[in-house]
């Protein structure tokens, strides 16, 4: 890293940043003086709980493609210096039947399918791809977030998400082969039960007394360690996929 690069400050795109997981890893990275450009279908909030103004706010919808494509434009636009030193690609649908029932493989119609895996697994290529250019000027670290669900059924999550993040461990397998010649890492985390809305309601009651930590995680939780990956600490780890779970895949 070059004196002019440590002096700069950082920058990390961040999807998926209205709530949830997003939400706390905008702040772990505010926190430590990073640019945060967040991404979501919502406008940029009056209310920001984190210091940032709107023109570090893209509203992107990832389930359409032609509005990623714009999107993508729009955040190179805001790259002055044509560096990206972090991205994560965190927004994720889960969804579920009229009824709130788990949507299996016989039950999911194609919409459904074509939505989620537009979502969780294109998006994060598409987002890679098109800022791949600034990712290598800015050293940077790409983190997938998979899930627990992409290795094993779960009695709550759907057969699309579940596939979708399955589809998303493999992504970052072949992307850590063909960026890293580029001087860009690709990990993924795959948390288990996190206090948040994509959660089912019944998660705390029936899953959590399972779990060998006795208790669901909190998104400060997987906040910690998607920093981690996206800095020096992590310098020599690429292509992994770190369990945030509490112990659930043991
Ligand atoms: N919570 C858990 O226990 C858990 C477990 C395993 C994996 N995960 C994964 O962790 C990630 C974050 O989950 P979370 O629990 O924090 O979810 P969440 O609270 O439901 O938040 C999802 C985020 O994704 C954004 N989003 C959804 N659809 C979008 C779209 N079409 N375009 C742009 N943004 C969109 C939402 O923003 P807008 O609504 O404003 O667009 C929101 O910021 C997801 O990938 C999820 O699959 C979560």
């Amino acid at each position: 890293m070059s004196n002019t690069d440590s002096n700069r400050r950082r920058t990390l795109v961040l999807t998926g940043a209205s709530r949830g997981i997003g939400h706390a890893t905008v702040k772990r990275f505010s926190s430590a003086g990073w640019r945060v450009i967040t991404c979501s279908r919502m406008a940029f909030p009056e209310d920001c709980p984190w210091e940032a103004g709107p023109e570090d706010h893209v509203q992107i919808d990832l389930a359409d493609v032609a509005d990623t494509e714009r999107g993508i434009a729009e955040i190179r636009s805001r790259l002055d210096d044509g560096m990206l030193n972090a991205l994560v690609n965190n927004a994720g649908i889960s969804p579920k039947g009229e009824a709130g029932e788990r949507l299996s493989s016989l039950t999911t119609d194609v919409a459904t399918w074509q939505q989620v895996f537009q979502v969780n697994f294109m998006a994060p290529v598409m987002l890679a791809r098109g800022l791949a250019a600034e990712l290598e000027a800015g050293h940077g670290s790409i983190v997938n977030v998979t899930s627990i669900v992409g290795s094993r059924v779960h009695p709550f999550a759907g057969t699309a998400y579940a596939t979708s993040k399955a589809a998303l461990a493999s992504l970052t397998r072949e992307m850590a082969a063909d960026f890293g010649p580029l001087g860009i890492r690709v990990n993924a985390i795959a948390p288990g039960e996190i206090k948040t809305a994509i959660l089912s309601p019944e998660t705390e009651e029936t899953l959590a007394p399972s779990l060998p930590m006795r208790r669901l995680g909190t998104p400060e939780e997987v906040a910690k360690v998607i920093y981690f990956l996206c800095t020096e600490q992590s310098s020599y780890v690429t292509g992994s996929e770190l369990h945030i779970n509490g112990g659930q895949h043991v």
